[in-house]
């Protein structure tokens, strides 16, 4: 008999990239982050009812396979080395009432269209990651919120608890980790039920045109692009005499912060023909700023599983810290294993990131570097809106750049918040949101995300960016 605990895994027909074992870590299982201490948890106030959904949890298929997370690493490694990019983008915060066809073809056409300027502009495969399929549960600067002088615990996410400011809503119940996980098995089915049939075919990018942005102006600049990828394509099947299958289909992958650590922890699996263990609720866990402390649970947890991890990195995070944190989560050094995303804000990225890349540079780590210039560039205006200036976010990303070069590292990826819905939640961009305009269509409950011309606005940046450096390998 098999451990219950082991899934059932169809090997795929393609052959697994060749990562040598290493080793289990030692005193490590899905549990032993109960001994310490874990932050931005939520408290469930009847022990046996989180128990029962947990216990259904654990009973539950997982949402990804072993084989997909090791491929995934194989490509992260590959970005490290500069022959592919990553683009990991979506939501700060899905919630359940999302989970609709419309808004998960958009985001998943944005994150298309963008890795198409990317792979065109760039000449690289793009390493495509969505914060999507279980990115429920959010670290909250407070754990608990008053208004009118009535206080309740603070909202932490779909998984959790409801946004509205009522005591039923914000009571943590444990029915929704059980419902979180039903709504990310939806997302990620239509995901690849779409990319199956053919929606991300580079041979029909019409798929993936937004109605509202016909008349964007970026529209000329991305169209031209979209001729010369075709013309190429059809002078490529030309000279093989057939159509290139590799660019009838793309990978999509799924990331969340790994912030609940008992639903983690429940979809934490071993399976028959890999060894250790793995997280099977996403490919890509990461480990938020609030929670990336190394004597933490976070840390504790994620150091045992096989996934690739990701860690935030901020001003305040000290070098000699960073590499105690590179110890414990990768100890031997494993290509693709861990990605720094670091969110410093457009004001401080210059001062604290040199001394970041070359302790890590010195130290022989081989990470992958990625930027995320939406968290270190949140504001909050006089009327209490949440926002993020495009020019701050444009600016530390075009920075990062800079500095990489300058430090003999390299920028290998970008960790955006956007959507595909005409949202007003970021100023500027090409149609110089002011705040004004904030007004019009503010729809996220958490931070700030770019519509779709912010976002392709972005993606032509880092093409020029790059672009102007030249290949940086
Ligand atoms: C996030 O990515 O939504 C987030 C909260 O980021 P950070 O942990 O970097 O603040
Ligand atoms: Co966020």
């Amino acid at each position: 008999m098999m451990d219950a605990a082991v899934q059932h895994e169809q090997a795929p027909m393609k052959r697994e990239r060749n990562i040598a074992p290493v080793r289990q870590p030692e005193n490590w299982t899905p549990a032993s982050w109960q001994a310490f201490p874990a932050v931005q948890q939520p408290t469930y106030l009847d022990p046996a009812e989180l128990d029962l959904a947990l216990d259904q949890l654990r009973e539950l298929p997982p949402l990804v396979t072993s084989w997909e997370i090791l491929a995934l690493r194989g490509l992260l490694a590959d970005a490290a080395e500069g022959r592919r990019f990553l683009l990991q983008g979506g939501d700060c915060a899905e919630s359940f009432d999302d989970c609709t066809s419309p808004l998960i073809s958009n985001r998943l056409k944005v994150m298309l269209q963008m890795s198409l300027v990317l792979t065109h502009g760039l000449k690289l495969p793009i390493v495509r990651v969505g914060r999507f399929a279980g990115q429920y549960a959010k670290p909250r600067s407070a754990d608990s919120e008053t208004r009118n002088e009535v206080t309740l615990p603070c909202y932490r996410g779909d998984i959790v608890n409801g946004p509205a400011f009522d005591a039923e809503s914000r009571r943590a119940d444990p029915r929704r980790l059980i419902k979180g996980h039903a709504r990310s098995a939806m997302t990620m089915n239509f995901v690849r039920a779409l990319i199956d049939g053919g929606f991300a075919d580079l041979h029909h990018p019409e798929y993936w045109d937004l109605a509202w942005v016909a008349h964007s102006p970026l529209q000329s600049e991305y169209r031209q692009m979209v001729e010369s990828i075709g013309n190429s394509l059809r002078f490529m099947e030309t000279l093989a005499g057939s159509a290139v299958g590799e660019f009838q289909r793309v990978d999509f992958h799924t990331s969340h912060e790994a912030l609940l650590l008992h639903y983690e922890e429940a979809l934490t699996r071993q399976v028959p023909r890999h060894w250790g263990w793995f997280n099977l609720s996403t490919h890509f866990p990461w480990i938020g700023m609030r929670t990336a402390d190394i004597g933490g649970a976070h840390v504790e947890y994620c150091r045992g599983i096989r996934n690739p991890i990701g860690v935030k990195v901020g001003v305040s995070t000290q070098p000699d810290q960073l590499l105690r944190l590179i110890d414990v989560l990768d100890p031997d050094n494993e290509p693709g294993r861990l990605t720094l995303i670091h969110r410093m804000g457009a004001k401080h990225v210059a001062k604290a990131l040199p001394p970041l890349l070359s302790a890590v540079r010195a130290s022989g780590r081989k990470v992958l570097w990625c930027c995320d210039p939406m968290h270190g560039n949140t504001e909050s205006l006089g009327s209490g809106v949440k926002t993020r200036r495009f020019e701050n976010i444009r600016d530390e990303l075009d920075q990062a750049f800079d500095i990489h070069a300058a430090a003999g590292t390299r920028l290998g990826g970008v960790h955006l918040e956007l959507t595909g819905e005409n949202v007003t939640e970021c100023m500027g961009g090409a149609r110089d949101l002011t705040e004004s305009d904030l007004t019009r269509a503010y729809k996220s409950s958490v931070d700030p995300r770019l519509n779709y011309e912010q976002s392709l606005e972005l993606a032509m940046l880092i093409v020029r960016k790059r672009g102007d450096q030249g290949r940086l390998d």
